[in-house]
């Protein structure tokens, strides 16, 4: 009787064994795949002259939205895996919205970007960074949103967890640590109030340059 159960302990352990194995080569096979389309995204796709190629691949292999009239330009490096993340987007784009050349739109801790939002060249979105005193150099995420109408100036950088309010501008080369307000309009580093912009605003951005 004892023998037989300890055959039967042992055949229970193999078989644990065989599935954890299993679930560690998944799980590499997996991180492998993200980590491929990840390069495909920024390193041949992010080049491609044709924004229409381009978006094809952003929507349905990366799972972002982008809004009709949109455009996402050359040289973007998205910070994306594959398809939505628990069902929702990494990155939401409105409509008629340009994001410009060699910007970094980071996906981790979720990015939304309006509707005729102009973000210029250069421009770094990050929603990912450390607990810089956590013994383990904890990771920490921060949602972006930037509102309707929002201006980024080139090379401007806005770190986790900032929102970026309607109509708002961010000053060329700016830091943007802090929520920016309504029409507000900020520039340096860290980023502090210049001024504000107009409420009136009604224009409706078109721009798809060929080839770009
Ligand atoms: C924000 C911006 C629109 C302000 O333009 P403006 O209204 O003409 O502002 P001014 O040049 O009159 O400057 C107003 C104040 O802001 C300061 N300022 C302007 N740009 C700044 C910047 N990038 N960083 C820090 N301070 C800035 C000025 O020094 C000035 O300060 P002062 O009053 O103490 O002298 C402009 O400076 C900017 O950054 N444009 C972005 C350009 C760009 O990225 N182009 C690409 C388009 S796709």
């Amino acid at each position: 009787m004892e023998a037989q159960q300890q055959r039967q302990l042992s055949s229970a352990r193999s078989l644990l064994q065989i599935r954890w194995a299993a679930t560690g080569w998944n799980k590499a096979i997996k991180s492998f795949l993200v980590q491929l389309v990840r390069y495909l995204t920024n390193n041949v796709i992010a080049h491609v002259p044709s924004a229409g190629a381009r978006h094809q691949w952003y929507r349905h292999v990366n799972g972002v939205e982008i809004g009709a009239g949109s455009l996402v330009m050359l040289g973007a490096y998205l910070y994306v895996g594959v398809g939505r993340r628990r069902g929702q987007p990494s990155i939401t784009i409105g409509k008629h919205t340009i994001i410009n050349r060699q910007c970094w739109l980071d996906g981790r801790g979720g990015l939304r970007i309006g509707d005729n939002v102009s973000i210029s060249p250069g421009v770094w979105l990050l929603t990912d960074e450390h607990d810089m005193n956590d013994p383990f150099f904890a990771e920490r995420l921060g949602p972006i949103e930037v509102g309707d109408y929002a201006w980024l100036g080139s090379r401007a950088m806005v770190l986790p967890g900032v929102k970026i309010g309607k109509g708002a501008v961010v000053a060329a080369g700016a830091v943007v640590t802090k929520d920016v307000g309504p029409y507000q309009v900020v520039g340096g580093v860290p980023a502090r109030p210049l001024g504000t912009r107009s409420t009136d605003l009604r224009y409706e951005i078109h721009f798809r340059p060929t080839l770009e």
